[in-house]
């Protein structure tokens, strides 16, 4: 048992059997992906990289890019490969110039990416074409995200970590919007595209969690005047945890092909 831990051991498994259960309802969303060869864009979860090497099995690939390099060597070094069919290969990169041929992959899959995008100085719609550029003819481009369609309190954590990303490095976060604004940027750029939504899935002790960490880092990067204004901020929210529990938001799942080229 971590004396640090503020969950005692039956609240941790019961904890970690949620995110588990949350990212195999995300995945199960992508049916049948046996031997591809897939792209994750923009992940460094252990349970989301193991959930897909154990779908992709031993005939396909796995790459794992990311823009944090240390989260990425944290991954890496957590990677369990003895229980797995694969052995991913982990790729330090970003979406919107990525370091790979036109064509390579089957599948490009990202989870929780589009709402974390800096678009200051380039769109979320180059973000996807960028992406969909490296899938075969025939392949497939798969989305999953949260979205705002119910009210949540991580959004507003959400919102004021946006907040402070603009203030502290000038990013302009995609944020976390509707369903509707992502299937439609997804059907500027791809064919066949189908969405699903699902509602919001619960994850039992956040909210004895979140009080108990620091507080962001950024907030000591902040103005004092900034700083004092989205402390209070921060207050609220855990105040509002402590009297309603930590919500989380609902999830869209979106995919399509890539459009044929005019002629
Ligand atoms: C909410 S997290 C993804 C959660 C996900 N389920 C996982 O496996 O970690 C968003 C991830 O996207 C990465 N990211 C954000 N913008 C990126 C970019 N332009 N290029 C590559 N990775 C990016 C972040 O570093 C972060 O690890």
């Amino acid at each position: 048992m971590n004396a640090d831990d503020p969950l005692i051991p039956e609240e941790r498994d019961e904890y970690e059997t949620d995110l588990i259960a949350f990212s195999n309802r995300e995945l199960d969303l992508l049916g049948d992906v046996r031997g591809c060869d897939v792209l994750y864009a923009g992940g460094i979860s252990p349970l989301w990289i193991e959930g897909l090497a154990e779908r992709i099995g031993e005939n396909g690939s796995l790459i794992v890019l990311d823009k944090d390099e240390d989260g990425l060597a944290r991954a890496e070094a957590a990677f369990a490969p003895d229980d797995l069919p694969l052995r991913p290969r982990f790729v330090v990169g970003n979406v919107f110039d990525l370091p790979f041929e036109r064509g390579t992959f089957d599948l490009v899959y990202s989870s929780g990416l589009f709402h974390e995008l800096d678009v200051s100085e380039k769109s979320a719609m180059e973000a996807l074409s960028a992406m969909a550029s490296v899938l075969r003819s025939g392949g497939r481009f798969a989305t999953s995200d949260f979205v705002d369609d119910a009210g949540a309190v991580q959004i507003e954590a959400e919102v004021i970590e946006a907040e402070m990303e603009r203030r502290v490095f000038g990013a302009k976060r995609h944020g976390i919007g509707s369903s509707e604004r992502l299937v439609e940027l997804h059907e500027r750029s791809l064919s066949d595209v189908r969405h699903r939504a699902s509602p919001p899935f619960p994850i039992r002790h956040l909210d004895k969690l979140l009080p108990s960490e620091d507080e962001p880092p950024e907030f000591s990067l902040l103005s004092d005047e900034d700083a004092r204004r989205l402390r209070a901020r921060w207050r609220a929210i855990l105040d509002r945890v402590r009297r309603e529990g930590y919500t989380r938001p609902a999830t869209v799942y979106i995919e399509g092909g890539t459009k044929s080229p005019r002629i």
